[in-house]
């Protein structure tokens, strides 16, 4: 039971994992807001990545004619021109209306090629040649992107509205036995250089985002929540780019893995705007309390949610003999015999987000099984009512929870064992409830959940709050390595 309870109130959690943006005229029922610090993560990320897949890039080779006094004409050819390396040290991103800007400036590349120049003239009717390899040395290079991020058809689409590179200065450096005319005629090339060293790399910053973007695109539209349940993760609207942060909604709601359609009663009367501040944090999501209902639903309709309570910590109290008193008749009937209580959910939970907690009103069917001689005889049956409060908490990378009983009542639905003191049963039971089942489901709580890693990132400083309908989980990420030493 404990466990039942505590996979429907990490359900959040878990969707934290499956961040990723849609929208219309609807609007989902998570938030992801993206601050700029957050942005800055991403992006170094992102960087990364392009310096690694970026390399080794290869440059079409450049052939020239050169006319040299007395000489003649000498025709050269570069080749082989392979960027090696690039450091990026210094980069920014911004957002605003028309989309992402990433800057990278005062990059540095290391470019390895060869050369040969060939030349015959009347002087020397045998044609001339010579070969060498050479480094260049890329010293300043600004690259500059513009991206925009839109929805199509629930998903996102990346696009580069402008991308450019811009070589400042190089030097060329000739190995082997070249002598300074062949280090001028080198540098007759700067220019042809500098101009195929920016189209290559915006024409592979280009590929890259499309690349990126086809990844984005073939996200599925649904992921796997729990074994039974799958969320929404269509992206609903376009995104939402201002100058201090980036916002992306999905829908949200849980459905049956296996596509029985499970009705949206929903009303899409949301505005997640809160005048609640927190600190600086890399991202915030907001996730409505639809969100719960709708894995309620899959769960009471897929009858996942009843639960035989035959082994509890005070194990006498499941035999008829310590209800000798409460319920005589019973002990009568079946002396010392053990107890099966059988719960389930009868109706869907109500469940409402307030302040700092999360309150539930959960309608069940309790009926009351003897074992009797191998046979389970059901004896009586009630109807009850929980109403409690769950909190949660995120310590380091661990989600905690706890419940508290609110309110709690109970009535007689059949009886094969005659009248029952009905408040004589309703204290007794509401004491189990305080004394035993409370206190292990909040132990069980208490043991914490460890939240999954995502392509190695961990959530970091995490916090839970809940306001009115809407519970924000607000945090950093980290990589688990660095997780792991901090
Ligand atoms: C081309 O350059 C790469 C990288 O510097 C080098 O490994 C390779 O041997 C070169 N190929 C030729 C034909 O020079
Ligand atoms: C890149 O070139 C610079 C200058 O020629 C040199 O100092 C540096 O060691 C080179 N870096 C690598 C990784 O080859
Ligand atoms: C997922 O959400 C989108 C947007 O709210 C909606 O149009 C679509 O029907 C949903 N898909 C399912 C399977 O419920
Ligand atoms: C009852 O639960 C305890 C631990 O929770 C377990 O060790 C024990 O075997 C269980 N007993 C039965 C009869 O299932
Ligand atoms: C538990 O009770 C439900 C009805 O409330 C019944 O359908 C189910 O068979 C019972 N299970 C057991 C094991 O008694």
């Amino acid at each position: 039971m404990a466990r039942s309870i505590f996979i429907f109130v990490i359900f959040f959690l878990i969707s934290f994992c499956y961040t990723h943006v849609r929208s219309n005229d609807q609007e989902g029922y998570i938030t992801v807001d993206i601050s700029n610090k957050g942005l800055d993560f991403l992006k170094d990320l992102l960087i990364e990545k392009a310096e690694s897949s970026l390399l080794p890039l290869y440059l079409p080779k450049i052939e020239k004619a050169v006319k040299i006094p007395i000489v003649g004409k000498v025709h050269m050819v570069l080749s082989n021109i392979t960027m090696e390396r690039i450091d990026v040290i210094s980069s920014t991103v911004k957002t605003d209306d028309n989309g992402i800007l990433i800057a990278v400036s005062g990059a540095t590349a290391n470019l390895s090629m060869n050369w040969k120049y060939s030349y015959s003239t009347w002087l020397i009717p045998i044609a001339v040649s010579d070969q060498g390899s050479a480094t260049i040395r890329v010293e300043d290079m600004d690259i500059g992107l513009t991206l925009s991020l839109k929805n199509l058809q629930g998903s996102l689409m990346l696009s580069v509205q402008d991308c450019g590179c811009n070589v400042k200065d190089i030097s060329i450096k000739l190995d082997g036995g070249a002598s300074l005319v062949y280090q001028g005629l080198v540098d007759a090339f700067e220019g042809k250089i500098v101009s195929a060293v920016e189209n290559a790399v915006s024409k592979k910053i280009k590929g890259g985002i499309v690349k990126l973007d086809s990844v984005l695109q073939s996200l599925p539209k649904e992921v796997p929540i729990t074994n039974i349940a799958s969320m929404n993760i269509t992206f609903v609207d376009d995104p939402k780019l201002s100058e201090s942060s980036l916002d992306v909604e999905i829908d949200g709601l849980l459905s049956a893995k296996d596509k029985i359609i499970v009705s949206n009663h929903y009303h899409k009367t949301l505005q997640a705007s809160f005048s609640y501040r927190e600190v600086d944090k890399m991202a915030r999501i907001s996730l409505h309390e639809d969100v719960l209902k709708s894995a309620s639903a899959v769960y009471f309709k897929a009858k996942k949610m009843h639960w035989i309570v035959d082994n509890i910590s005070d194990q006498s109290l499941l035999n008829t003999a310590s209800w000798r008193f409460i319920i005589p008749q019973l002990y009568k009937m079946y002396p010392n015999d053990e107890i099966n209580l059988n719960i389930s959910v009868s109706s869907l939970p109500t469940i409402k987000i307030e302040k700092q907690q999360i309150d539930v009103t959960i309608p069940l069917d309790v009926v009351i099984d003897v074992l009797d001689a191998g046979e389970v005889i059901p004896v009586a049956g009630f109807s009850m009512v929980i109403s409690a409060s769950i909190s949660a908490e995120i310590s380091g990378n661990t989600l905690f929870g706890r419940v508290k009983l609110n309110q709690f009542s109970m009535s007689l639905k059949w009886s094969k064992i005659g009248d029952l003191h009905m408040r004589l049963v309703q204290s007794v039971i509401s004491t189990m409830l305080k004394t035993v089942i409370l206190p292990y489901v909040n132990v069980q709580l208490r043991k914490g959940h460890l939240l999954p890693a995502f392509h190695g990132y961990k959530l970091q400083d995490t916090q839970i709050v809940c306001v009115d309908s809407w519970i924000i989980i607000s945090s950093d990420l980290a990589s688990a390595k660095r997780f792991r030493i901090a």
